[in-house]
C-alpha cells in the first residue's frame, strides 16, 4: 500500500495541464547533529510552510523538450533552475526521455532567503509532472528523487509540517498544523532584509556544537499552537554563521524581537527574519510597528504578515 501523494493547493487540473501552488517554508527548530564523511551536515529541524506561494503551470508537450519560462524574466530558467532538475530527474527515473513540458514559474517568494522556494518548485514540479504525464509514481519514489535535487526538496512532500533529519531528507509527517487563512491561529511576521545569504557559505562558517539542542520544547509549542512558547522555544544554530556574513540580518532580528511578545528568528540559512504572533491582528500590529520605527541607517526591508498552511 503506498503513502498518499503530497497535498499541494491545485488551481486548474486539465487532462494534459496543471496549475500547483508551491509554498514557502520556515525553519522553527534547526540544530546540527555532525558532519558527514560525505560533507553534509546531520541536522534536526522542524520545518512548516507558510502561506506565501509560488505558482506553476505545466503543460505536457510532445517533443521531449523541456521548456521552462519564469516570472520575474531575471530568474534563471536554465537547467541550474530545480524546476529543470526536477523535471529531467523525473522522466530519466521514469525511463521515458520521450516525455516533454512546458512550464511557467511565477515567482513570490524569495530567493537566497532560507525559505525554500527553489526546492519547493522542484517539489511541486515532481507532483504536476507526475500527474500530467501520467507517471502514477508514488510518494517514496518521489521522494527518493527529491533527495537527489537538494537536502529541502523531501520537506515539500510532506506538507503542510514535518520534523526534518539526515541532511534534512528524512520527514516524519507533524500531523498538527497551525491555523491557515480561515481561523484566527498563530501567524508570522516576515521581514525579507535586502540581502541575501548564500547556503554554502552559511554551512562553512558554522561550528558544530559539542552539545546539541533539543527540539522537544519547540516541538510542544508548535502542537499546543502556542505562539509565544513557540517563540521563546524556537532556536537555529545557522544564526550565528549566517550573522557574521550579514550583520544586518541581526540587526533587523533583534529590532523586530524587541516589538513582538514571541520574540523573533531567522529561518534556515536566511536572511529572512520571522516572528511568531499569536493571531493575524497582532501580527499586522507588529509588522507596522517594524516599518513605523525603522532607524534611518537601517535599509529598508519588505514585510509580510502570513498564516500558517493548511492543505
Ligand atoms: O542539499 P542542498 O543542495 O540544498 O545543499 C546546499 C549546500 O548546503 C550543500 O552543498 C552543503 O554545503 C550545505 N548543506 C549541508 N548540510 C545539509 C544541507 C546542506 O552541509 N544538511
Amino acid at each position: 500500500h503506498a503513502d498518499p501523494l503530497p497535498v499541494h493547493p491545485t488551481f486548474f487540473a486539465g487532462r494534459d495541464s496543471v496549475v500547483i501552488a508551491a509554498p514557502a517554508k520556515l525553519n522553527l527548530f534547526l540544530e546540527i547533529l555532525r558532519k558527514r564523511p560525505d560533507g553534509y551536515h546531520d541536522l534536526e529541524s522542524l520545518m512548516v510552510a507558510v502561506g506565501l506561494f509560488d505558482t506553476l503551470e505545466m503543460r505536457a508537450a510532445p517533443n521531449g523538450a523541456i521548456a521552462l519560462t519564469c516570472e520575474p524574466a531575471t530568474l534563471s530558467s536554465g537547467t541550474d533552475n530545480l524546476v529543470h532538475k526536477a523535471a529531467t530527474a523525473l522522466r530519466t527515473r521514469a525511463n521515458r526521455p520521450d516525455l516533454g513540458a512546458s512550464i511557467h514559474l511565477t515567482k513570490r517568494i524569495p530567493t537566497q532567503a532560507g525559505l525554500g522556494g527553489g526546492s519547493s518548485d522542484a517539489a511541486a514540479a515532481l507532483v504536476g509532472l507526475n500527474q500530467i504525464w501520467k507517471l502514477a509514481l508514488t510518494r517514496e519514489e518521489l521522494v527518493a528523487i527529491a533527495a537527489f535535487i537538494g537536502s529541502d526538496v523531501a520537506f515539500f512532500l510532506s506538507l503542510p509540517a514535518a520534523w526534518c533529519t539526515g541532511r534534512g531528507d528524512v520527514t516524519t509527517p507533524e500531523s498538527a498544523a497551525l491555523g491557515s487563512g480561515t481561523d484566527s491561529g498563530p501567524c508570522f511576521v516576515l521581514v525579507f532584509p535586502p540581502v541575501g545569504i548564500s547556503t554554502v557559505e552559511v554551512y562553512k562558517r558554522l561550528a558544530v556544537p559539542n552539545e546539541p539542542v533539543s527540539g522537544d520544547r519547540v516541538r510542544a509549542a508548535y502542537r499546543a499552537r502556542d505562539a509565544v512558547a513557540l517563540g521563546r522555544a524556537m532556536f537555529n544554530r545557522l544564526e550565528e554563521p549566517a550573522f557574521v556574513i550579514e550583520p544586518i540580518v541581526d540587526r533587523i532580528r533583534k529590532r523586530l524581537s524587541q516589538l513582538n511578545a514571541a520574540g523573533a528568528m531567522m529561518s534556515g540559512s536566511g536572511s529572512t527574519v520571522f516572528a511568531p504572533c499569536r493571531d493575524a491582528r497582532e501580527a499586522q500590529s507588529v509588522a507596522a510597528a517594524f516599518t513605523d520605527s525603522r532607524p534611518a541607517d537601517e535599509p529598508e526591508s519588505r514585510v509580510l504578515v502570513v498564516h500558517g498552511f493548511t492543505p
